[in-house]
């Protein structure tokens, strides 16, 4: 049995207890909006290069857990490091984002690597045991990746999209082939996820950043259904590994996902309906989210307001403060530690 008072609170919460003050945690925490991450990301050459060097990534992953105490840090990576280690080649162009090479379409899918190549990740596994030394016994560690759909968007086509149109088409023109790489990404994110889990991260969270594009049908079939393969292939090495799934954007959709998915935690982004969640969702297990990073970038008395708001709906069961999506570059340290007071100062 383990000792549920030492555990870090954010554990405690993925138990389904409720803290009295929620532990807190920003989705892209270590970024750009930090000056010190800003020093060690000009003195190496790409951005890859830093997920992969584990003295660097490990410092970085580290940073706003100094800054500003928070109750989980999240391994400095990119749910893109997986592609990579497909075969794919892929590289972040400053400013617009990443580019991946070359795009899987219906004829290329089956000169496709389909199993991932671990060695090409063991920079990361070696982060997570760096972290783990380092890090305060009641402060999480969080690992992850991307859910396959989020991740199958950006390998069609090679990059960001407005609404990630190249996958949805391919899907509705071939399903079968999609299929495939849905399948392949399947496999890897279990594989992945075990290794990070295995190397010492305290629980998984598997971002969808993309699902709020797909119509009800295609949701459960590309987001829905391979995240019920993952959890159960993940939790067939590991029994019990705890998973915060985050299907962005899924709206009313959310409740089919969490009554097929067994996670132990659901992230909710800005654009839900807070009584909507509150009471079909959080009822039914902790919730994690879902302050708009917009408002955070705003500050001032409307920050105040809206944190209060996400806490009268949702500090009365277990809940982790988080945002609904990333931190934006451009935020203010001080708008985040003007947040940090008001969530801790109650
Ligand atoms: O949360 C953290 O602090 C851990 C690190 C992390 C990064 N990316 C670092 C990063 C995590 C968890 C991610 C997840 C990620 N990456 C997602 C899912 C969550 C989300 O935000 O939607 C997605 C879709 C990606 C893919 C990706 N990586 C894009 C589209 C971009 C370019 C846009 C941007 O923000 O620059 C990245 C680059 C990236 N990933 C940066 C960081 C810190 C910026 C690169 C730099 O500093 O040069």
């Amino acid at each position: 049995m383990t000792n549920v008072q030492s555990s870090p609170t954010l554990l405690n919460v993925l138990a389904g207890q409720r803290a009295s003050v929620p532990p807190i945690w920003m989705m892209r925490q270590a970024g750009r909006y930090l000056p010190e991450y800003r020093t060690i990301r000009e003195k190496v050459g790409t951005f890859l290069d830093l997920c992969f060097t584990p003295s660097l990534a490990a410092e970085v992953t580290l940073q706003p857990i100094r800054r500003f105490e928070l109750d989980a840090a999240i391994l400095f990576s990119d749910i893109l490091v997986v592609p990579y280690a497909l075969g794919q080649t892929v590289s972040f162009v400053a400013g617009e984002g990443p580019r991946l090479e070359p795009k899987i379409d219906s004829d290329s899918i089956g000169n496709f690597a389909h199993q991932l190549n671990l060695v090409r990740l063991v920079p990361v596994f070696e982060t997570i045991r760096l972290v783990k030394a380092a890090l305060p016994p009641h402060v999480a560690l969080l690992g992850f990746c991307g859910a396959p759909w989020t991740v199958a968007t950006y390998m069609v086509a090679g990059q960001g999209t407005v609404d990630q149109a190249p996958a949805r088409l391919f899907a509705y023109q071939d399903q079968a082939s999609f299929s495939r790489l849905i399948d392949a990404l399947v496999e890897a994110s279990i594989e992945y996820l075990v290794a990070q889990l295995r190397a010492g991260v305290d629980a998984v969270q598997v971002f969808d950043t993309w699902a709020n594009v797909l119509p009800p049908g295609e949701f459960n079939r590309w987001c829905i259904e391979p995240m019920c393969r993952i959890v159960a292939g993940v939790r067939s090495s590991i029994p019990g590994a705890r998973i915060i799934g985050f299907p962005r954007g899924a709206g009313t959709s959310l409740l089919r996902y969490i009554h097929k998915v067994d996670v132990n935690a659901v992230g909710l982004d800005w654009t839900i309906d807070r009584n909507f969640a509150r009471m079909y969702v959080q009822t039914r297990l902790p919730v994690q989210g879902n302050l708009d990073p917009l408002i955070l970038l705003a500050g001032g008395d409307a920050l105040d307001r809206e944190v209060d708001d996400v806490l009268a709906a949702f500090s009365g069961g277990p809940f982790i403060f988080n945002l609904g999506h990333g931190i934006l570059p451009e935020t203010p340290v001080a708008h985040v530690e003007q947040m940090l007071h008001r969530v801790r100062g109650r």
